[in-house]
């Protein structure tokens, strides 16, 4: 008896998934300091070109896998190479590791969505959250043990809810809300940002294009190593999530859509956030350079600074971010269980809710143990170093180089199976892209971050 795989209700309805997976943490807190720390204005050309080099080619090819096989990555693999089991299954346990640290972080943001409220964080925003916020010290009697552990709870139980719910019903419907809620919270955020006095010389430091910067190889890593966090590329969600569409969907409009939107997010993200940087500066007679960050630092440092500046009328501004960083979280975090969660159904032919229950449980139960107490913040970053750096990397790695590599005979497939009905053809340089340029760079990467973790 054929399989009866869930599906999206429409094309519409899988972009709008793929962009809430896409639209995370990274557009928000990563993609403006690492665009203002790789030469400003001047990183749009290595950007882009990582984009349509590697970034989307990589999409395509996700996306072309999960379609035609219908199936979440372990399986998927399987069915285009020998040993595809393990590439899958690979992909599998770093997205089951990312969830587990990812709601934590959605539960430090909510926490200061709330705070931002007559601005808890008092003077020192840094040792707020080192110390007392997250007290890696270990003081369990503090107040925000409880407050953690309640905040995971709620995070958890909507996040399997959403599971449940099923791809329609749940992931589908779960972003058809967070993506406006998203673009009206953000937009809002941006908008009160770029009218701040002395946004204007954030908004300079942010463009001012750097273009002896361009010599450095370390940005063109910078710029392929973001494109593929960015994308959600290379590690099993993009194939996932494509297993779910209907048989004849133009997948590489689709992709282009995806992209576009995911890069159109980062840029208004970069101008909203460079502009409140700009008014900090301002405000504290600081060089830009002193105030810009990035990740936890830009979030939980940087961010109640600049609310505390602006007075009373920051708590709305930070309502407004935190917010903004909740909802693209839940987004992403929904994208990350789906692979494990589908991959079981696959293997055991187990139901929906049994799937759910068994794994986004585990899920759950190891989130809400290690980071209702204790040393999360250096948990979270070893485990972010390791699934962001090398998981991600060695999984999108194998899957690439064990088909146009070593199961070549399979590509004339892959091509027949995306030209039927996709409006963008691809052909000879879409391969060239993924058999030599990809490969490549992912190995240079890979084998600088083992390098550095030697020494
Ligand atoms: N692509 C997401 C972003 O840019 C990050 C992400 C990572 C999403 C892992 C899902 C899984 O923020
Ligand atoms: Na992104």
């Amino acid at each position: 008896m054929a399989e009866q795989r869930e599906n999206w209700s429409s094309r519409t309805g899988f972009i709008i998934a793929a962009v809430g997976s896409a639209v995370g943490l990274g557009n928000i807190w990563r993609f403006p300091y690492v665009a203002y720390d790789n030469g400003g204005g001047a990183f749009m050309v290595p950007y882009l070109i990582a984009l349509f080099t590697a970034g989307i080619p990589l999409l395509f090819l996700d996306y072309i896998i999960g379609h035609k096989y219908r199936s979440a990555p372990p399986r998927a693999y399987k069915k285009v190479v020998k040993s595809g089991q393990f590439i899958g299954w690979w992909q599998t346990l770093v997205s089951f590791v990312i969830a587990i640290y990812y709601a934590a972080v959605i539960v430090w943001a909510g926490s200061y969505m709330l705070f931002s409220f007559g601005q808890k964080w008092g003077e020192d925003t840094t040792n707020f959250f080192v110390s007392d916020f997250i007290h890696h010290t270990g003081d369990l009697t503090s107040v925000f043990v409880p407050q953690m552990f309640t905040g995971l709870i709620i995070v958890w139980a909507v996040a399997m809810l959403i599971m449940f719910g099923g791809i329609r019903k749940g992931v589908e419907l779960a972003n058809k809300i967070c993506i406006p809620l998203l673009i009206v919270l953000f937009g809002m955020m941006v908008f009160k940002a770029i009218t701040l006095p002395g946004a204007s010389i954030g908004l300079n430091a942010f463009f001012e294009p750097n273009w002896e910067k361009m010599a450095d190889p370390s940005v063109w890593l910078a710029a392929y190593g973001h494109v593929f966090f960015s994308l959600s590329v290379g590690f099993g969600i993009m194939v996932t999530y494509a297993s779910y569409l209907q048989k004849n969907t133009n997948l590489t409009g689709a992709g282009l859509v995806v992209g576009f939107a995911n890069s159109s997010f980062e840029l208004i993200a970069g101008i909203g956030i460079f502009a409140a940087i700009g008014f900090m500066a301002m405000s504290t007679g600081q060089d830009v350079s002193e105030v810009a960050s990035g990740g936890v630092g830009l979030a939980f440092f940087v961010f109640p600074k600049i609310i505390s500046t602006m007075g009373a009328s920051g708590d709305f501004v930070g309502f407004l971010f935190f917010g903004s960083l909740v909802v693209a979280g839940i987004s992403s975090l929904v994208s990350i269980l789906e692979v494990p969660i589908s991959a079981v159904q696959d293997k055991f032919a187990w139901q929906r809710k049994k799937a759910v229950a068994v794994i986004g449980g585990a899920c759950a139960v190891i989130s809400i143990a290690a980071f209702s107490t204790g040393s999360s913040l250096i948990l979270v970053d070893v485990i972010d170093h390791f699934a962001n750096n090398i998981g991600i990397v060695a999984g999108g790695l194998m899957s690439i180089v064990a088909i146009t590599w070593f199961n070549r005979q399979q590509i004339p497939s892959l091509l027949a199976h995306v030209n039927r009905i996709s409006s963008v053809k691809l052909g000879g340089a879409w391969v060239f892209m993924l058999t030599v340029i990809t490969p490549t760079v992912l190995t240079v990467a890979l084998g600088l971050k083992l390098i550095e973790l030697v020494k």
